[in-house]
């Protein structure tokens, strides 16, 4: 009998934790199982997953954003059965394929005024590095700032712009020159920038790990600041790039100009991995410019036609169903809803976010009994307490969330892009609901905290 990955799938669903326990990471399987989130999920599609059961779960999570148009889109998905059946060159490598040209006019088309050279990848820390590089040719220059709680991959380049001591543990020392400012702290930035020798000043214009916004001035004036130095500004929309923020670029809030834009994630719609550094045309020159240096710049995928195909497809449905202005909207909606659950649950602490990029941070609550309960579970590990409400989401409602990060009581919402009233509404009663559960010390919410103490407890 041939090869039948439907067969194959099917025989083998049951298997998928066993292989991963295995062969992968069972340190991650464990973690699922504690959490409640081991599911087989077997069918995406828009903002929902089923799963082995015929459970329908609604996805907060978007695959870390790489579904802003929704799972499984049916345009993406025909546009990657037409490639398949056009049998193209694809990676002929010496040679220049139209559907980079073609995507990379596209992109160019929604960029600020300035940034006319794109160089393509293959993930968001390919991406990030790549401009790290670029920067530091272009400029001659060693050193790159970088903002408190950054998050722009973890590759050795990008995570040496990270900051969060979390993710740099265990694998230092890490590049040097990498420097961290605090956000919102110009004084200290222009402390920086004043020795000229900083090539790069890297930021998520939203901060995907804990959905900081930066104070209103402080973007704008930061990349005043570069210019006055002659330090290249990087603005990192890997996240929130796409729409995801209620605008194409996040950058465009505060009417920023930077020299790179890297972006990624939702490019291909979850179809394929692609990433996109888009810079100005004398960065990309001082790489590029010399013929003896046309390719010292590369990586084997970057420019794939599968990926541009799909970016090409995801970039036409954003359009199509306008929803870059649906996640202003809708992001608007669910947000002001959100906000309001504050006056009934003292424990949400604020609500914030822009478009569909929404962080709830929890507090801890007034009443003496709640509090211990509060205390011991923040005793174990710092941040248990928005992992119990992620837990509580699940498992009651059947939503899927992340927190907003390490040893923080953030949630974080990246729905689709798609999403409407219906799913609002969803998302809104499960917080207060959860929420409510929260505030009774024998509700549903506390007594998932018992399993997860005792591990964090046996961590220590
Ligand atoms: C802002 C930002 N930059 C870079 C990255 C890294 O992207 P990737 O995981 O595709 O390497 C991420 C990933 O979440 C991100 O949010």
């Amino acid at each position: 009998m041939g090869f039948s990955i439907t067969r194959l799938i099917e025989e083998r669903q049951a298997d998928q934790f066993d292989l991963h326990r295995r062969y992968i990471n069972p340190s991650m399987v464990r973690v699922l199982e504690i959490i409640g989130f081991a599911k087989q999920y077997v069918r995406g599609e828009g903002a929902y997953l089923w799963d082995a059961e015929g459970n329908r779960y609604l996805d907060l999570l978007s695959g870390y954003s790489v579904f802003n148009m929704g799972r499984n889109h049916p345009k993406i998905r025909q546009v990657m059965h037409e490639m398949l059946d056009l049998a193209r060159p694809n990676l002929v490598k010496m040679d220049c394929p139209l559907l980079a040209g073609l995507l990379a006019e596209e992109l160019v088309r929604r960029m600020p005024p300035g940034l006319d050279a794109v160089f393509f990848a293959n993930s968001g820390a390919d991406a990030v590095d790549t401009a790290l590089k670029f920067a530091r040719a272009a400029t001659g220059r060693p050193r790159v700032l970088y903002l408190d709680h950054a998050f722009h991959g973890l590759t050795l380049g990008t995570l040496s712009v990270n900051g969060g001591e979390v993710f740099r543990k265990g694998f230092e020392p890490l590049l040097p020159g990498c420097d961290m400012v605090e956000m919102n702290d110009l004084e200290g930035l222009e402390r920086e920038l004043r020795k000229k020798d900083v090539a790069a000043f890297i930021v998520e214009p939203i901060q995907g790990k804990g959905v900081y916004i930066p104070d209103d001035d402080y973007l704008p004036e930061a990349q005043r600041l570069c210019r006055k130095y002659g330090t290249l500004f990087i603005c990192d929309e890997v996240q929130t790039g796409m729409g995801r923020t209620g605008k194409f670029l996040a950058c465009e809030h505060w009417g920023l100009e930077p020299d790179f834009v890297t972006i990624a994630k939702s490019l291909s719609g979850g179809y394929v991995p692609v990433s996109a550094v888009i810079m100005r045309r004398e960065i990309h020159k001082a790489v590029f410019g010399p013929l003896d240096r046309a390719q010292v710049h590369s990586t084997t995928f970057g420019q794939n036609e599968m990926a541009m195909a799909a970016g090409l497809a995801a970039l036409h449905v954003l359009d199509e169903e306008r929803l870059v202005e649906r996640s202003a909207t809708v992001g608007g909606m669910l947000l002001e809803r959100l906000a309001a659950l504050k006056e009934r649950h003292e424990m949400i602490g604020d609500v914030r976010g822009k478009g569909l990029m929404i962080g709830i941070e929890f507090r801890p609550p007034r009443p003496m009994r709640l509090r211990a309960a509060w205390t011991a579970v923040e005793a174990a590990q710092k941040g248990l307490f928005a992992q119990l409400v992620v837990m509580a989401l699940m498992r009651d409602h059947r939503i899927l969330v992340q927190v907003g990060g390490p040893g923080v009581n953030i949630i974080k919402l990246l729905p689709p892009l798609i999403i409407g009233e219906e799913e609002v509404e969803m998302i809104v009663s499960a917080f207060d609901d959860v929420m409510t559960e929260a505030e009774r010390v024998r509700g549903r919410v506390w007594s998932l905290g018992g399993q997860l103490v005792k591990h964090a407890m046996s961590r220590q």
